[in-house]
């Protein structure tokens, strides 16, 4: 698809990523609705993208919340008349292991509490789905073609230290094969569905990890640095782009090995 005059609507577009999306969009000639929970951010990049020629509209919104959801897209129909382009990219981590004990006794120090593992779950799961569901069921009532694209991780593959984040990931993963297959049974073929798998990509979510284990994993990418969002954003305007990318998922990782183990 030509992304000149797509809309596209970003979850969690106020910071990094989802940011650098919006952006890319935008200046490919989309007009683009951020739902984010910063309503600060929010304004930032509305206005950063407008003042650079764009055309942006920005919702708060928590992907969490279904009321949220329903009137993020509904906004995206009223300023700009249509949905074509959905990116689930709000995302969170809350890192830790199910099970820590004690180096010197061996036995039972600490446990992950069920907020952790819910609050990932919630935001990145439920909330992809969403944002996806209420995007997509706009999309095919007004016959508008487009792409669903979810933001998954290569800890899709598993990554200790992530049982939360890496069991949403890996979900996500699967949705491109899954939705294509539903909408294929529906007899809906406007709509495709494709996931983006970022290595490790400097933006702020990356604070929250423990800074040790992310200088080892760098050392395991092959590029030997962090993915920059404009690369990712660069998978997403190919994503759009290309009307036979569709029911697969896209690793960009700047050649993610775990050439030594993946327990840093
Ligand atoms: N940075 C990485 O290394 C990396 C790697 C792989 C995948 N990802 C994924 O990319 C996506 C974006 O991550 P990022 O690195 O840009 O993070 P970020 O923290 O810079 O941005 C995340 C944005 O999501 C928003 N957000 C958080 N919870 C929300 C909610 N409930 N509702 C609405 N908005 C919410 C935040 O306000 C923020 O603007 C996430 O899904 C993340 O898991 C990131």
């Amino acid at each position: 698809m030509e992304i000149k005059g797509l809309v596209a609507v970003i979850t969690g577009g106020a910071s990094g990523i989802g940011e650098s999306i919006a952006r890319e969009m935008a200046a490919e000639g989309a007009k683009v609705v951020i739902g984010d929970l910063d309503q600060v951010a929010v304004n930032r990049v509305v206005t950063e993208i407008t003042e650079a020629g764009g055309q942006a509209a920005g919702v708060l919104a928590n992907v969490t919340d279904e009321n949220d959801m329903a009137k993020l897209m509904q906004a995206a129909v009223a300023a700009f008349g249509a949905i074509n382009v959905v990116v689930a990219n709000a995302g969170v981590i809350r890192d830790g292991v199910m099970i820590n004990t004690d180096k010197e006794t061996g036995k039972v120090r600490k446990v992950m509490p069920v907020e952790d593992f819910r609050f990932v779950l919630d935001v990145n799961l439920v909330g992809a789905f969403l944002t996806f569901r209420e995007g997509a069921r706009r999309m095919v009532d007004n016959r508008w073609p487009g792409v669903l694209i979810a933001v998954s991780s290569i800890n899709k593959t598993g990554q200790v230290g992530q049982i939360n984040y890496s069991s949403t990931k890996v979900a996500v993963a699967l949705w491109p094969k899954i939705l294509a297959g539903e909408f294929m049974m529906k007899g809906i073929h406007n709509i495709r569905v494709v996931s983006i798998s970022p290595g490790y990509v400097a933006t702020p979510i990356l604070a929250g990890m423990d800074q040790n284990a992310l200088a080892a994993i760098t050392r395991d990418v092959h590029i030997q640095r962090l993915v920059q969002p404009s690369e990712i954003a660069a998978a997403v305007k190919f994503a759009v782009e290309n009307d036979a990318l569709d029911a697969t998922d896209i690793e960009v990782t700047g050649g993610l090995c775990y050439a030594k183990s993946r327990a840093k």
